[in-house]
């Protein structure tokens, strides 16, 4: 049994687990944080949202996507109507990478109990995988995110549904045809439509 959801009081749970994200030392990356990021919104959403791991912007504000990437987040989420406040977002890893690398295995697998602990506290629907870090580490695939992206993953009985990283986006501005800004357009819409189907009672 997991330790974080055995209890019957979810918020006990949530406290617990926000503390121990706080303290944690159990990688090498909590010797050079500000801030430690656990992740924020709804914790009653359907949908949860998770990324690599904290920016600059994060670690000085302990709060995810708060960058650049994540102003682009909200505003992908905001043509299609969803508040970022609505749904959960977090990361892999809760502590900065130096120079924002990709975390390393052993770092994500460190920091990979608080992931589990939140996914089995928010019971959420539909995972959306934010990059190519988030959909390897759940999904166990070598497959890139460009032949991922907007496919639709059975997982753990919920749905797994990779998309760009903003960050990519931003590195691609381009909105053209069958560009990356384009793909996640559709994708985004999809999501929506999926998440409608969902609020409906339908699968
Ligand atoms: N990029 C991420 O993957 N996560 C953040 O929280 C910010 C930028
Ligand atoms: N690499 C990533 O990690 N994510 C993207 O979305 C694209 C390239």
């Amino acid at each position: 049994m997991n330790v974080f959801n055995g209890g019957s009081d979810p918020g006990l749970a949530w406290e617990e687990l926000e503390r121990r994200v706080e303290t944690c030392a159990a990688c090498e990356l909590h010797a050079c944080r500000k801030k430690t990021v656990f992740g924020q919104g709804n914790r009653t959403s359907p949908l949860v949202f998770i990324g690599e791991g904290p920016g600059a912007e994060e670690d000085e504000q302990g709060i995810a996507f708060v960058g650049r990437a994540g102003k682009l987040l909200s505003s992908i989420l905001q043509s299609v109507g969803i508040d970022r406040d609505d749904v959960f977002i977090t990361n892999v890893v809760k502590c900065r990478p130096p120079e924002n690398r990709t975390p390393l295995a052993k770092e994500m697998m460190a920091c990979n109990e608080f992931l589990e602990a939140q996914l089995a506290l928010l019971r959420p629907r539909i995972v959306v995988c934010l990059g190519n870090t988030p959909v390897k580490w759940l999904l166990k695939t070598s497959e890139g995110i460009s032949s991922l992206r907007g496919r639709w993953f059975p997982w753990r009985g919920i749905l797994l549904f990779p998309m760009f990283h903003p960050s990519y986006l931003l590195r691609n501005d381009s909105r053209k045809k069958g560009s990356p800004k384009d793909l996640t357009w559709q994708d985004i819409n999809a999501l929506k439509d999926r998440l409608s189907t969902i609020r409906q009672g339908g699968e």
